[in-house]
């Protein structure tokens, strides 16, 4: 049931706030100010690696988390394509932790990829959303999101409730090594809890991002740039457009611009900026002002301080609350779906189910 919205994916997109407050309760303990995972038989501060495997959108999960298991736990992790983890005889030696990550639980190449680790010894872990899957029965230790079912073929919720879990993973695993005091635990608690509240602040960018999206639905190719783990946001955010609109999209490093991609820049090619402010905030905005020198159309997505530093010379300015960098891709991840959604509706194709593409990808 669509309730009042126009699409399930416009729904679904709306809903983030309480089930990503519902997905947090499992990983949460707000009186004790703790992090928390389900019980587990085995011991987390024994892992001396981490190795993440995925598809699509799940993919870019596994990205922001090496980020933030990198940071926080001081963990070597690896982000594979499930299809190209099982195909390349990977090294599987020494105290691994695998996480698979799927809402469906049944995606072939993360099946199969979550089994050849199980088949090497390696323990595992999940963060599905289907809780009768596949994966979810295989997995040692299952993180379940509470994402509810995802109708929309484009995947948000799910996407923003595997985030939640993945910085409660990550943060559990800097505990359980030593690497966490009770300050910034409780912190991290802090940040968390407030996600919900600033994802609802974010969805208050609707009208902003319908407008420019009029504008965006013309171009024929769209790059997104962000850096730090908003680089895989920007990835996530030109495969929400190319899934729903059709149009050609790529997600960049902003460092990356003028090693390449800034040779197609010229004023038909819209750049969607990712860049909270904070201390990657500058270098990424003089990546964006060396595309603008070039007659780049610029769409900047930070927060107030960001845009009044940089977006004067922006086609459009979208606004996110100020938060913290742990929380900073669960918030953004609001405007490049709605981004993606309004572009899709301006275009008339068919947001729900775009062509070509199935909900649970059950083939290799
Ligand atoms: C993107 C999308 C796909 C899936 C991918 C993995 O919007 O929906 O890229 O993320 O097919 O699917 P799951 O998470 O079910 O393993």
């Amino acid at each position: 049931d669509k309730g009042n919205y126009r699409h399930f994916m416009l729904k679904e997109i709306h809903e983030q706030p309480v089930v990503v407050a519902q997905t947090l309760q499992s990983y949460l303990r707000p009186v004790e100010e703790q992090v928390a995972l389900p019980q587990m038989d085995f011991d987390l501060s024994t892992v001396e690696r981490v190795v993440i495997v995925a598809c699509g959108t799940a993919s870019y999960v596994g990205m922001v988390g090496k980020y933030w298991i990198e940071s926080l736990a001081r963990l070597p992790v690896e982000v594979d394509f499930a299809s190209e983890f099982r195909y390349r005889e990977p090294v599987l030696d020494g105290r691994i932790l695998g996480v698979v990550i799927s809402q469906s639980g049944e995606t072939a190449d993360t099946l199969a990829a979550l089994r050849h680790m199980k088949a090497n010894g390696v323990t595992t872990a999940g963060i599905i959303n289907v809780p009768t899957s596949s994966m979810a029965r295989e997995v040692d230790l299952l993180m379940p999101t509470h994402a509810g079912p995802e109708i929309g073929v484009a995947s948000t919720k799910a996407f923003t409730c595997q985030l939640a879990v993945m910085a409660a993973l990550a943060a559990n695993l800097a505990r359980a090594r030593g690497k966490l005091t009770p300050e910034a635990e409780r912190y991290i608690v802090h940040q968390l809890t407030e996600a919900p509240a600033a994802m609802n602040a974010a969805l208050a960018c609707d009208e902003a991002i319908a407008a420019v999206a009029k504008t965006i639905s013309t171009a024929r190719d769209v790059l997104y740039l962000g850096r730090g783990p908003e680089y895989p946001m920007a990835l996530e955010g030109a495969l929400k457009l190319k899934e729903i609109s059709y149009i050609h999209a790529e997600g960049y490093a902003s460092g990356e611009m003028k090693h390449g991609p800034i040779a197609l820049i010229d004023e038909n090619v819209p750049l969607i900026v990712l860049a909270p402010a904070g201390p990657l905030f500058d270098k990424t905005v003089s990546n964006m002002q060396e595309a603008q020198a070039r007659g780049a159309q610029v769409v900047l997505i930070s927060d107030a301080e960001g845009i009044a530093q940089a977006g004067d010379n922006c086609i459009a300015t979208i606004e996110m609350p100020k938060v913290a960098p742990l929380i900073a891709p669960l918030v953004y991840a609001v405007p490049i779906q709605l981004l993606a959604y309004h572009v899709a509706v301006a275009k008339g194709t068919d947001v729900d189910q775009p062509r070509n593409l199935a909900k649970s990808v059950t083939v290799e």
